[in-house]
């Protein structure tokens, strides 16, 4: 019988109880068992290694829907290991230690639900993971990993975006002002662009494109209605001005005399029920890495291309992209996935007049 491992690392996300959900029915078919890794890797950094056995019971299907993830992510403390480690120069002994838990484990295979931070330090130290078959899947609601038509927890963040902007046009109207909304996504504009789309926003404004704070005012002047949502990209920058994004670009509008509200909504994206798109990827990922088990392959992250879902090498992810790279941790990436110039989505918001920077 063969004994798979799964854990969920970095961020958390909607969607993550769904895989782990599935994953667990469809290793249950398949006569595996299943145990839990508590807290990501940090439940690999004490010993006994921090797991629970896992049947269809441990993730019952009406909690499946619940964003968090049950076996948790514990990304504080890992990152305190971790970091710790890179500055004390003690990494070997820190890959060490998780190798050491998963072969006490006698693990055939491990599913690692991760963003990009987890699957570039997975294979930059793959040596933790050998003996086993590593399986990834892509999980974050910024959608900054390349090679996936789309990751776990991006189309739920999305839809919490959307509902949350929703409330704010009624007050907006209210009131005729204008609400700067800033969205989460580090680097990657991905998560502001679909969801003021999906509004109707006036401006979205993302790291990728190039923006001038007046082209944003004269927009916003010669608009037929005196309300409406401005989305921002936390990843962006003004040169000259500090804070959050938000905050930067209603400060610019207040002086422009243009009455507005900069609006948060933070943690929220990250906590909405998971939404039946996320539920059907959770699926399809679910089953590419339960095949990809059976099939014995290793160092590969599922993919959704069109309507399928493959695997692809760890190899060609860690490769492709333009890769931000965290500038406290080597070998870490922080994005490499981005919304491309020739998105079609931005011609969709040019066409709906919204001002989406000032691209070419
Ligand atoms: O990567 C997911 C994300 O939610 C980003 O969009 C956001 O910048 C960041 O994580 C917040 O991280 P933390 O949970 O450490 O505050």
């Amino acid at each position: 019988m063969k004994k798979i491992g799964i854990m969920t690392t970095g961020g958390d996300c909607s969607g993550l109880n769904t895989v782990i959900n599935r994953i667990v029915l469809g290793a249950t078919n398949r006569g595996w068992r299943m145990v839990g890794i508590i807290d990501g890797t940090d439940g690999l950094c004490v010993r006994p290694a921090n797991v629970i056995e896992m049947n269809t019971d441990t993730v019952p299907i009406e909690r499946a829907r619940l964003a968090g993830s049950f076996l948790h992510n514990g990304n504080a403390c890992t990152m305190m290991n971790f970091e710790s480690a890179v500055k004390n120069g003690r990494m070997k002994q820190f890959n060490k230690m998780l190798h050491d838990s998963l072969t006490a484990l006698k693990l055939d295979a491990l599913v690692l639900i991760g963003g990009n931070g987890s699957f570039s330090l997975s294979w930059k130290n793959r040596d933790i993971y050998s003996g086993l078959s590593l399986v990834c899947i892509p999980k974050t609601i910024d959608f900054d990993i390349p090679l996936t038509d789309r990751t776990i927890g991006f189309d739920t963040a999305t839809n919490e975006l959307v509902k949350y902007c929703d409330q704010l046009l009624l007050t907006a109207r209210s009131h005729h002002r204008w609400f700067v909304v800033q969205s989460m996504g580090r680097e990657c504009g991905r998560l502001a662009l679909n969801a003021g789309v999906a509004i109707g926003a006036d401006a979205i404004i993302i790291p990728e494109i190039k923006f001038s704070v007046d082209n944003l005012i004269k927009h916003i002047r010669g608009v037929d209605h005196d309300y409406g949502i401005i989305m921002v990209s936390e990843g962006i920058t003004i040169r000259g001005s500090s804070g959050r994004p938000a905050d930067m670009i209603s400060r610019k509008l207040t002086a422009a005399g243009i009455m507005n509200r900069a609006a948060f909504p933070d943690y929220i994206q990250r906590a909405g029920d998971t939404v039946a798109g996320d539920r059907i990827l959770a699926a399809k990922m679910a089953t590419a890495a339960l095949d990809a088990i059976e099939n014995r392959e290793t160092y590969v992250m599922t993919a959704l291309r069109g309507n399928e879902c493959v695997t692809i090498p760890l190899s060609e992810f860690y490769e492709s992209g333009d890769i931000a790279r965290d500038p406290n941790i080597p070998d870490l990436y922080t994005s490499n996935a981005y919304v491309e110039p020739d998105d079609p989505l931005l011609g969709v918001a040019g066409a709906m007049n919204i001002y989406i920077g000032d691209r070419k």
